[in-house]
Order: structure tokens, then sequence, then C-alpha cells
């Protein structure tokens, strides 16, 4: 009779096939994307990485990097200017026409005035709106603006910070209507991205990544009732998330994980 063998080849996860990649990192004045500069810089199978600040008085950790690491390259880009997003994107087109990941760590949880609503009767307009411009609509523009250099011959990953607070169905303590509204919004424009994505850029891994309890300005008016051990440094939150990256295949695009690689609900 005759046999035929069959070889049957795992999946290549995105961290089997990263040599000589190009990361463009949005949002990468302080706090996870500062961090996760500071962790590309540290692994040298990323040749160019470019990251974003919106504002340069704000962006003196990441200047000094650049200082320090003739691979970095600074970008100037608020999220909420779909020309400032072109005008990124057509600063380093010319030498570097392929981005291998493209991670936007921007969000929006207070700002002065603007403070997580409690109720119904602190709703207001403005600020939902804002919400959604910084957490929602910006990096869906991104996403826009980046499928020419996603698209290519080699695997490449395109990931939001979101937030488990975005899910709906895990939604049981109420509050913060505009974060979580803005953050479930994220989550349903970059899935749906995935799905056009797949038919124009096959090799692309859109995925939704969730940081945990990390220790930063966004978070740091919020921390008393967070237990230490659920309070991670951004160097462990960026580790985690970058292990979730790498082990990212393309069967997992248009998902929502969890810093620990679960995924967790819409
Ligand atoms: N920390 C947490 O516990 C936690 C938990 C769940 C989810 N997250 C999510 O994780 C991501 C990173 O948060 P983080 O904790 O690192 O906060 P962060 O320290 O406040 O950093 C936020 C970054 O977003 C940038 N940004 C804000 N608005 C922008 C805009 N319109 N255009 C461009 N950049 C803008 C900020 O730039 P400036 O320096 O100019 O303000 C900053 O670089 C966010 O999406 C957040 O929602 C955080």
């Amino acid at each position: 009779m005759l046999q035929v063998a069959f070889t049957v080849h795992p999946a290549m996860s995105f961290g089997d096939t990263l040599q000589a990649a190009n990361a463009l990192i949005v949002g990468a004045s302080q706090g996870i994307g500062l961090g996760f500069v500071r962790q590309l810089l540290s692994d040298q199978r990323y040749s160019r990485i470019y990251a974003t600040y919106r504002n340069p008085e704000r962006a003196d950790a990441l200047f000094a990097l650049q200082k320090e690491h003739p691979r970095l390259q600074c970008v100037p880009l608020d999220l909420t200017d779909e020309g400032q997003i072109e005008g990124a994107i057509a600063t380093l087109q010319p030498t570097t026409p392929q981005l291998h990941l493209v991670l936007s760590c921007v969000g929006l949880l207070h700002e002065g005035d603007l403070q997580p609503e409690k109720s119904l009767r602190q709703l207001n307009a403005d600020q939902l709106l804002r919400y959604f411009q910084v957490n929602s609509i910006g990096a869906a523009l991104l996403a826009k603006h980046c499928l020419p250099l996603l698209k290519h011959s080699q695997p490449s990953v395109l990931a939001a910070i979101s937030a488990k607070i975005g899910s709906i169905g895990d939604n049981q303590l109420g509050g913060w209507y505009g974060y979580r509204a803005s953050k479930a919004a994220l989550n349903m424009l970059f899935r749906t991205a995935a799905v056009e994505y797949s038919r124009k850029s096959p090799k692309t891994i859109l995925a939704l990544l969730h940081p945990g309890t990390t220790d930063t300005q966004l978070s740091q008016p919020f921390q008393r009732g967070v237990p230490p051990e659920k309070l991670f440094p951004v160097e462990r939150t960026v580790a985690q998330l970058m292990a979730v990256i790498e082990q990212l295949e393309p069967a997992d695009s248009g998902e929502f994980f969890s810093w620990d690689g679960s995924r967790l609900p819409w």
C-alpha cells in the first residue's frame, strides 16, 4: 500500500522570524511606551526603532536615549491629528519602507479637569469625545496609515495597548464610562481592521493587549487599593507583553490578550 508521509510544520510565531526588524513605538515619551523603547534597544534583532512623542517638554528621557543609540529616531506625533500620522509615516518611509512591529501605547485616563466618571451625573459630551479621540480613533487611523509599511513578505505585528476594563463581558463594577467605552471601541476597531488586514496584508497579526495595572502616571492616582503584587513595574509589564507579542501566530490576529497570554472576553 502506498504510504504518504506528511510533515506537519507548526505555525511560526512572530518571535521565531525576528531578524533585522524595524519597529515603531507610538506614545513613547513615558510609561509603558518608553519601557518598550528601552527593551527594543537592548534587543539586537531590532535594527531600527522609531519612537513618537507628543510633547517635547515631557520627552527628555526619550531624547536622552536617542543621543546614546543611533538606532533610535524620535518622531513628533499627536495621534488625534491624522495629518501628523501621515507626516510621521512620511518621515520614516524613505529610509524604512518596511515595518515589522508597530505598537500603540497611547492612552488617556485623566488630564487636568478630565477625570474618570463615577456616575451618570458626571457624564459630559466633550469629555467622552476626548476619550474616544485619544483611546480609540487614533489607533484606528494608525492602522489605516501603517498598512503599506506592514505589508511585505515577512510577518509583522500591529498591536495596541487596550485595557481589561474595556471588556464589556467583564464589566461588573461600572464607573469610568468614557475610558471603558473608548477601550471597547478600540477593541472593535482593531478587530474589524484585522479582518481587512487578513485580506490585504495576510502576514500582519493585529492584537489588543491588556498590560495589567502598571506603575505609571496614568494609574498613579488610582493605585491606593491595588495590592503591591498586582502593581507591575514598567519593566515587568514590558517583558510580559513582549513575550505575548513574540508568541503571536497568524491565527491570533484580531484577538484580545492579557499580560499572561490568556484571551480576554470582549
Ligand atoms: N498603567 C496602567 O495601569 C494601565 C492599565 C491598563 C491599560 N493601560 C494602557 O496602557 C497604555 C500606556 O499607558 P501608560 O500607563 O504607559 O500611560 P502614560 O505613562 O500616561 O503614557 C501614555 C502615553 O500616551 C501618550 N499620549 C497621550 N495622548 C496622546 C496623543 N493624543 N497623541 C500621542 N500620544 C499621546 C503620552 O504622551 P505625553 O507624555 O505627551 O502625555 C504618553 O507617552 C495606555 O493605552 C493605557 O490606557 C495602562
